[in-house]
């Protein structure tokens, strides 16, 4: 399978940093191909900017400036996103990347007025992801980047995509028994992806 990594952190020894490694080297054991993304590394450009957005529903001129993203989406059965949670939400770097690179005619189609999934090649959705937040407090606050990361992309892939949420919740009052276990967790994942 060809699993695109789209990974966000900008510390090398984070605890993200070694979940990114795990999932990346893992999945080479089970025998993928994996493409991996390291948007800090490769200073990916997060900023829609004005002129981006006027030739937003431009495809051609849209397309053309972050096509090696789009082709390296389209090449993938498999999307996997690492990343810890920021204010609730993804990492701005991520987020711009979704913002720059989920386009009309690539995350999504419109077709005789209605909208449709753009990545139906997409088949498996997978987040690998950490907070500082209790999980009853994300709860609480209805919880976005689960919503986001299994609702909201889950409707511009596959129709039958298989979408798993891999959190840990809490990381600054566990135990590193606890975060280790959750890294093995991931390895596992990995490796029957
Ligand atoms: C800028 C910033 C914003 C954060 N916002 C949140 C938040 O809204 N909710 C939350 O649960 N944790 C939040 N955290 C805590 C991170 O989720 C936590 O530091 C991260 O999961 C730990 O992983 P790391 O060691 O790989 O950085 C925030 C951390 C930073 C640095």
């Amino acid at each position: 399978m060809n699993v695109h990594v789209v990974y966000a952190h900008p510390l090398e020894d984070s605890l993200s940093a070694t979940l990114h490694k795990t999932v990346v080297e893992s999945l080479q054991e089970a025998g993928h191909q994996v493409d991996d993304l390291d948007l800090y590394r490769e200073g990916f450009d997060p900023v829609l900017s004005a002129d981006d957005r006027r030739c937003y529903h431009d495809v051609d001129i849209n397309r053309r400036r972050i096509d090696p993203y789009v082709e390296r989406l389209r090449r993938a059965d498999s999307l996997v996103l690492c990343h810890p949670v920021w204010n609730f939400g993804w990492p701005a770097i991520l987020k711009g990347y979704f913002d720059r690179v989920f386009l009309p005619d690539v995350s999504f189609v419109l077709k005789d007025g209605k909208i449709g999934p753009g990545l139906t090649n997409i088949r498996k959705l997978t987040t690998v992801t950490t907070y500082g937040s209790k999980r009853w407090r994300a709860m609480v606050l209805g919880d976005p980047p689960r919503k986001n990361a299994t609702r909201f992309l889950r409707v511009i892939c596959n129709p039958r995509v298989k979408v798993r949420y891999h959190a840990l919740y809490d990381i600054n009052n566990i135990s590193t028994d606890h975060a280790a276990g959750f890294v093995e967790k991931i390895r596992l994942e990995m490796l029957k992806h």
